[in-house]
């Protein structure tokens, strides 16, 4: 199974940097779920994972081997990302976008096959998107084009994928279709996924792994009931909050406190005020 870590990372932008001394291990064939800020360095963090971004110092290491000693078509057919706003080529149909899937799967003389026509397929059929496959990507609602891409994400069929915040813009039943649809996939292929969300409580259910990052560090990271904490809600997000047992699953879900709910009981019996 793939291994996939990040050791004393830091990275950023011209003179400013964003991640500090960050260390993540993602446990591989798992759900891991990073949550954190606006602005915190999340996609900071997946752009140097995938190698969109070269770190300043540490380094990101993938079965073994620093990403940069991977040849490029290699680190294409175990490492996918789906970053947080793609751009699509202008005028292309939905069935191309998601024909690009494929590239790092051909080589110089092998042509299309019948293998990468099934995995396009398959692509669309899991993001119920078979039916826009003639459409332009220009012409779809924020929600389908998200579902396209992460059809296109499906189709290079790698055994890590990152995705960051592949749930925006989605309602909440093609929130809920997506995160079960990742989930297919890391139980039936043994995916490792790795993904920026949100939605806390959406990130404390279908994840293994919770990461939640502050400022440029990872701040907790462990099973959602170790992380998913008032104290680390407080601290990260700056938000008030109880954190409950949800009924359905037995995870952790946490309910903000806005400056107008007054008194509350807190989760380990005290009052908050
Ligand atoms: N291409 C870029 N050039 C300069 N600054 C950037 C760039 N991308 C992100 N930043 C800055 O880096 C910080 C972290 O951004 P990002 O990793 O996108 O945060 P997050 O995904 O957690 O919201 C932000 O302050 C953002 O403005
Ligand atoms: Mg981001």
């Amino acid at each position: 199974m793939t291994t996939l870590t990040a050791t004393a990372l830091q990275a950023g932008y011209g003179p400013s940097t964003i991640l500090t001394d960050l260390d993540l291990a993602v446990p591989p064939g798992a759900i891991t779920a990073i949550v954190g800020a606006n602005a915190c360095g999340k996609s900071t963090l997946l752009r140097c994972m995938a190698r969109l971004l070269r770190p300043s110092g540490g380094q990101v290491v993938l079965d073994g081997r620093s990403l940069r000693k991977i040849p490029t078509r290699e680190l294409a057919r175990s490492l996918g990302l789906l970053p947080q706003s793609p751009i699509a080529p202008d005028g292309i149909t939905v069935a191309d976008l998601v024909s690009h899937g494929r590239h790092p799967h051909q080589g110089m003389l092998t042509r299309w096959s019948h293998a990468d026509d099934m995995a396009v397929a398959a692509a669309l059929e899991a993001t119920q998107t078979t039916e826009l496959a003639e459409r332009d990507v220009d012409e779809l609602s924020g929600g389908q084009r998200q579902r396209v891409w992460i059809a296109m994400a499906l189709a290079q069929e790698t055994d890590v994928l990152l995705l960051d915040e592949p749930t925006t813009f989605l309602d909440i039943a093609h929130q809920v279709e997506v995160l079960d649809l990742l989930v297919d996939l890391n139980r039936k292929r043994g995916t490792t996924i790795v993904m920026v969300l949100h939605d806390l409580n959406l990130a404390a259910r279908y994840a293994d792994h919770l990461v939640a990052i502050l400022r440029g560090k990872v701040h907790a990271a462990g099973t959602a009931h170790s992380v998913l904490t008032e104290k680390m809600v407080e601290q990260v997000f700056g938000v008030r909050c109880r954190v409950i047992t949800d009924p359905t699953s037995g995870q952790p879900m946490m309910l903000p406190l806005g400056r107008h709910c007054t008194t509350a009981q807190s989760s380990d019996g005290g009052t908050l005020s």
